[in-house]
């Protein structure tokens, strides 16, 4: 079967099997690898990218359910000239990751925030990244990162 849709961006248009996913389309198909995959039962959030702007986990979607939707992964979030996101640029300047695996689910989910108006307060955000796993840092910094890039974003729009 065939799904079209857009990818960071760019027109993409291939043929699917009924079954496979969006995060084997993005990874396998599209090379975009910054998509990570770390349980495959839509617990951990390694995988979530955007789907038409709401963060969605890609292990637990088929590619075909993505037809017509614009998908944004952590390779479309910097500006062509390499300058990074807030969120990206927040996470850095606050620690918000160590090993990294967790962090390109962390970020777009982070992003995604914005639009459904969670407060950049703590309580509210480790309520709302309840399904992002992180297996180094403890949350502090995710936390302290997403609440800077939340108002960051806020303050430029
Ligand atoms: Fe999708 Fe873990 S790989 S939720
Ligand atoms: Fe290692 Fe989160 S930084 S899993």
């Amino acid at each position: 079967m065939e799904v079209k849709l857009t990818v960071n961006g760019q027109p993409v248009q291939r043929a699917v099997a009924p079954t496979q996913l969006l995060v084997t389309l993005l990874r396998e198909d599209l090379g975009l690898t910054g998509t990570h995959q770390g349980c495959d039962t839509a617990q951990c959030g390694a995988c979530t990218v955007l789907v038409d702007g709401v963060a969605m986990k890609s292990c637990n979607m088929l590619a075909l359910q993505a037809d017509g939707a614009a998908v944004t992964t952590i390779e479309g979030l910097a500006a062509a000239d390499g300058t990074l996101h807030p969120m990206q640029r927040a996470f850095g300047e606050q620690h918000g990751l160590q090993c990294g695996f967790c962090t390109p689910g962390m970020v777009m989910r982070a992003v995604a925030m914005a639009a459904e108006d969670v407060p950049a307060e703590p309580q509210a955000v480790r309520h709302a990244l309840a399904g992002n796993i992180c297996r180094c840092t403890g949350y502090g910094g995710i936390v302290a990162a997403v609440c800077q890039g939340l108002h960051e974003m806020r303050s430029a729009a």
